[in-house]
Order: structure tokens, then sequence, then C-alpha cells
């Protein structure tokens, strides 16, 4: 296991009717709020009035951003700051899925900072003073609820870009399954998916000596099996949703990704069909994650396969590793396609023409570095395999 400092400041306040600690939780931090939301989900649900009701009966004053977009644009970041400048805005409260958080999360970043936006997601170091972040999620998916990171898409010039800052971990989180029980199939299956691979990411690496998040990582798998299935075919399943939502926060909050090394490959390759596609992003890693497996199974990397197809598919052990191996593979690509995702590139309208300069700009020099070392022909290789 290698060093790590732990810091995984975000207060969860998790389950049903947590939303009652709301003003008490806020007015740590100020009493002037932006609320930042997405296309009106949270009214169709009945959150929106729940929320405004307690602020108004706290004497909580606070003024809104509407419309924030599935992978958020640079140009609504910038008219958040110049709400939260013109009203004094003291607290960030994001209410919705990760596009709303990452959003929110660079306004609160871009409020004292002098210069363009964009810069804090090109250059995270240009991060200093983040407003005070408080998240009431509806969608268990990113993680965003609990990590540093933020997605901010400029479409004009195809970019989708990943910052990150200790300071824009959420300081509150409040995590009650029970608002998401309105998030349709798709985006259940999606949510799903993107929690899986953001394990993944972390779960195949070559650090030795890493059982406590080896094992976690693994029982975070079965759970997202189990109860994704579950979700999908009852939305309402409380514990399905409690259990989706919880791993959402454990798969990116750093505790089983600390003391391990392995750079991210599925993202930022995922990152660049958005960013010419405007897809949901848990569908793009759906498509690519099993491509990805098969492209990554050689004899290095065997053991580690095996021990995912042992541990979470419950394949028997007794079986040779590299049949293991693809048998967990093909079980991974069928639960995608079970959940109801598109299993290639083409069906969700990517043309074959743009692969290659997707590839290009997907490519990371930590590639070297990676589970399965990828150069840019490899990548391409693997969209290729995934159209
Ligand atoms: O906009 P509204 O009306 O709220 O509708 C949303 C949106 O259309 C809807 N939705 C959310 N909660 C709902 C609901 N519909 C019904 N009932 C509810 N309770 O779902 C749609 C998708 O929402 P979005 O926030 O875009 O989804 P998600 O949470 O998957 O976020 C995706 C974004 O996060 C980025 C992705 O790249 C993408 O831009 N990521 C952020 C990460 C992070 N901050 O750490 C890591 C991830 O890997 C990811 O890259
Ligand atoms: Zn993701």
């Amino acid at each position: 296991m290698e060093n790590f400092n732990y810091s995984i400041p975000t207060k969860v306040y998790f389950g049903k009717g947590q939303i009652k600690k709301l003003a008490t939780v806020i007015k740590e931090y100020g009493n002037k709020v932006l609320i930042a939301y997405g296309g009106g989900s949270i009214k169709k649900i009945g959150l929106y009035n729940e929320m405004i009701k307690i602020l108004d009966d706290n004497s909580v004053t606070y003024v809104e951003l509407s419309g924030i977009e599935p992978n958020p644009r640079i140009e609504t970041v910038r008219k958040g700051i110049e709400i939260c400048r013109e009203n004094n805005v003291e607290v960030v409260l994001a209410v919705g899925g990760g596009s709303t958080i990452d959003c929110a999360k660079v306004i609160a970043a871009g409020v004292k900072y002098e210069g363009d936006a964009w810069d804090l997601v090109t250059n995270p170091e240009k991060i200093n003073e983040v407003l005070p972040i408080v998240t009431i999620l509806t969608l268990s998916a990113t993680g965003s609820e609990m990590d540093r990171h933020a997605v901010i898409s400029d479409m004009s010039i195809n970019q989708k870009i990943g910052t990150g800052h200790e300071n824009m971990k959420p300081k509150v989180s409040i995590l009650d399954p029970e608002y998401t029980y309105s998030v349709p199939k798709n985006q259940t299956a999606a949510g799903t998916a993107d929690i899986m691979s953001h394990i993944f990411e972390t779960y195949f690496n070559h650090t030795k000596g890493v059982d406590i998040q080896d094992s976690t990582a693994e029982g975070l798998l079965r759970a997202c099996i189990k109860y994704g299935k579950i979700a999908i075919e009852n939305p309402k399943d409380y514990d399905a949703r409690a259990n989706l939502m919880w791993a959402s926060s454990w798969a990116i909050n750093g505790l089983i990704s600390y003391g391990t090394s392995s750079p991210w490959v599925v993202h930022p390759m995922e990152h660049e069909l958005s960013a010419f596609y405007d897809i949901t992003h848990g569908v793009g890693l759906a498509i690519l994650t099993p491509y990805w497996m098969r492209y990554s199974l050689d004899e290095f990397t065997v053991y580690k396969f095996a021990q995912y197809g042992v541990n979470v598919w419950g394949i028997d052990k007794g079986l040779d590793e590299f049949e293991i191996a693809n048998k967990a593979i093909e079980k991974t690509a069928e639960f995608f396609k079970d959940l109801g995702i598109p299993g290639t590139l083409g069906e969700v309208g990517i043309e074959e023409d743009k692969l290659e300069i997707m590839a290009k700009k997907a490519m990371n020099p930590y590639f070297k570095y990676a589970f399965k070392p990828l150069e840019e022909k490899d990548v391409l290789n693997i969209f290729k395999a995934a159209f």
C-alpha cells in the first residue's frame, strides 16, 4: 500500500427526511444562498417547494440559477458567478445530479477569482478561495456530492474537461434516497454504470497489499450489480436507491483509492465522446468499459480480472485464469445490456470519422502508467472495437 493523506471533510446527512437539517446547515456558513438546479426535475418531485419552505421559515435569503444542463456548460458557470457577485452570495446550494453539483462547484470557485472561469477548468492550480458548497443529491452516479472534482464543457470548442481542488469538496451533502425514486430507468442505468466505472478505474491497478481497498471495491460492485437491477425494476425500492446512493459517494470519495495508484483511462476516453456528441456520461462508459477490459487483458493483467471474476461475479476459482477473466468481462457487458444500455458507439450516433480526433484528444501522458499502458493507437483501437 502506498502513502496517502486522508481527507474526506464532507459532512453527510443520509436518509429519509434529512432535509430538515437544511437551514441549520446553511446558517453555519452564511445567510445568502445561491440555489443552483437543473431543468426542473426538482420541481416535479416536490423537492423545490419543500426546500423553499424550509429556507423561508428560517429567514434564509436566496437567489436562483436554474437550467443547468446535463454536461454543464461554461456559459452557465459564468452566469452563476455574476448572480453571486451581484447578490453577495455566501453559500452555494446545489440541488440535483452531478451536472448541477459540478456547475455549482466552479461557480463557488469563480466568485472570488478575477479572471475568466474557464481558467479554473483548464488550470485547477488557479483555484483558491471557494464559497462553501452544500448539496442535495437527486441522482446517484458521479459522487460529486463527496469529491473534489467538477467536469465542465465548452461545446464551441468540443472541450469537456475535469478540474478539481480540495476546497471544492462540499461542506455538507444531504443524501435522501427517496429523491431518486423519480430518476428514469435510462438515467438509473447510466448512473449505475458510472458508479461501477469509478470503481473499475481504481480497482484495476497493480499496487500490492491493498486488500482493504480491493475488498471494499468488490463489495461496492456487488451492491451496484444487485441494486442497479432492482432500482430499474422497482424505482421506489428504498434499499436499492439507498445502496446506489451510498455507493455513488464511496466509489470516488477516496476510501477505495487512497493507497493505490493508477491513472483513469476510460473516463478521459468517454469525456471525448460527450465533448463531441453530448451523450450521457454513464452510457459512454458502459459502452467502452467491456472493450477496454478485453483490450487490457493479457498475461500481466489476467490475475486481477480473474480476482474480479471470482469475487464480484462468483465465477468458479478452479477454472483457468483466462477463462475466468473472459467470463467476467462477458458478464460485465451482459449486465450493462440488461440495464438497457446500448452496446456500441454507432448506436448512440457517434460517427466513425471522428474516432481518430477523439482518440488524439483523449490521449494523456499518464496513460503509460495505466493498468495496461496505452498509447494513442490503443485508444483508437478501443474506439474502433466499440464502434
Ligand atoms: O436537469 P434536471 O431537470 O434536474 O434533470 C436531470 C438531467 O436531465 C435528471 N435528473 C436528476 N435527478 C433527477 C432527474 N430526473 C428525475 N428525477 C430526479 N431525481 O437526470 C438528468 C441527468 O442529470 P446529470 O446531473 O447530468 O447526471 P449525472 O449525475 O450523471 O451527472 C453527469 C455529469 O457529471 C460529470 C459527467 O461528466 C457529466 O457531466 N461527472 C462528474 C464527476 C465528478 N464531479 O466527480 C465524475 C464523473 O465521472 C463525471 O465525469
Ligand atoms: Zn464518471
